[in-house]
């Protein structure tokens, strides 16, 4: 068999179940082709992607402008280390750094490592500018938390999957119920906490959405005690709730905001960590870093990435549509359908279970219907489309969620 052969999509499945880890369970269908809104399979079936990659692909799969900053920047110079400078990266950091309106950035790759940077960064300014006794800094995260699935993240996870024998974990994290102003109030009286690590709406939680003031609250408490405010807006920022980043719905300014997969619009592993001279300059030469982090792909990419964003007024979009798609699929009558949440386009449906069919099942209904969306949590299904689909195509999709709904009535 040669590298390249064509596959049908059974063939390329046993492929990766033979040769691949079993660390995920997709969705039975392969795809080969993307396009705006759109996937095709390997058998030519067209369907609407509501997944996004995670939010990763807000602007749409293969954005012609983003694949030519893509293919032009890798004929020219695609990775020098960071122990040589390169023409693009300084560009890219004078950019995000106006768009974001923060004075300096880290650049990383994936969103796990943003976080970790995050992290290292909260604590090192804790020893070095807080005051907090060697090694005694704490971090406060919250329930049902997902901020990736390095050791250290995964040692403040509550899900088991995610931390069953993979100990001994990490210390040094206090995790409180989300949502729950009491109780940031009552851990931030532990004098060496140095951070609050939280996501401003929890995307793999199932798109859990704080109450109305949840933000502009614990950034209030956290300034009072002098606690950085850490935003992983690694799923919810770059427009995908409406808003650039999730935190402007409440008008509040983290001291350090993590951005990830739509940073690149999906095209390229980019991640980035942003945050003002005070806590960024605790970081010096040679205490952290990535051989690909800042390459100049990477920054070419993000920089076309969000010029799209802007451009095409993306987050403006979001937000209409959203209102939008939670109105329609409020009004489909059915008892499976118990819950319509979200902001902007990240959205999520709780599914009860009818007889022996649950969200999953749902899931193959909607996929056969010519639409692809995957339970998180079993019962939970998230619905975010690229962020430039039309109003006549998500139309068309709300029909397609309520022809699958429908069909196990
Ligand atoms: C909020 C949040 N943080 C971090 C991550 C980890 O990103 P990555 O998978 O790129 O490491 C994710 C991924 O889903 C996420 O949703």
């Amino acid at each position: 068999m040669k590298n390249t052969e064509k596959l049908s999509s059974r063939q390329a499945i046993e492929l990766e179940e033979k040769y691949g880890a079993h660390n995920y369970h997709p969705l039975p269908v392969v795809l080969s082709k993307g396009e705006g809104v759109f996937v095709w399979d390997v058998e030519g079936k067209r369907y609407y992607d509501f997944l996004s990659a995670y939010s990763a692909v807000n602007q749409g799969h293969c954005h012609p402008r983003i694949v030519s900053a893509l293919t032009e920047q890798a004929q020219k110079l695609a990775l020098t280390s960071r122990a040589f400078h390169n023409d693009v990266l300084g560009q890219f950091e004078k950019y995000i750094n106006g768009v974001f309106g923060y004075d300096k950035v880290l650049p990383m790759n994936t969103g796990a490592e943003a976080v970790e940077t995050a992290i290292k960064l909260c604590r090192k300014w804790a020893y070095e500018k807080k005051g907090v006794p060697e090694n005694q800094a704490k971090i406060v995260v919250c329930e049902n938390n997902f901020h990736g699935r390095t050791t250290t993240i995964v040692s403040f996870s509550n899900d088991p999957d995610a931390t069953r024998n993979y100990g001994p974990y990490t210390p040094g994290f206090i995790r409180i119920p989300y949502n729950d102003t009491d109780a940031l109030e009552q851990a931030l009286k532990d004098p060496n906490v140095a951070g609050f690590l939280f996501e401003p709406i929890q995307g793999e939680a199932g798109v859990f959405v704080p109450d109305e003031g949840y933000l502009k609250k614990t950034y209030e408490l956290c300034k009072q005690n002098n606690v950085l405010y850490i935003a992983d807006e690694v799923q919810t920022g770059i427009a995908r709730t409406g808003r650039m980043l999730a935190c402007d719905h409440e008008g509040v300014r983290p001291d350090i905001v993590i951005l990830g997969k739509a940073i690149s619009g999906g095209m390229y592993p980019v991640s980035a960590v942003l945050a003002d001279d005070e806590v960024m300059l605790v970081i010096k030469p040679g205490q952290h870093g990535s051989t690909f982090g800042g390459n100049p792909v990477a920054a070419r990419v993000a920089m076309a990435a969000l010029d799209v964003i802007r451009e095409e007024k993306l987050a403006e979009r979001s937000e209409k549509l959203g209102d939008l798609l939670r109105r329609e699929l409020r009004n489909i009558k059915s008892d499976m359908l118990t819950l319509v949440r979200g902001k902007g386009l990240l959205n999520a449906i709780v599914i009860k279970p009818k007889g022996d069919k649950e969200a999953i099942d749902v899931c193959h209904k909607m996929a056969e219907l010519g639409l692809l969306a995957k339970p998180t949590h079993g019962d939970k299904i998230r619905f975010a489309p690229p962020l430039v689909i039309s109003e006549e195509q998500l139309m068309e999709c709300v029909d397609i969620i309520r022809k699958a709904i429908e069909s196990f009535e």
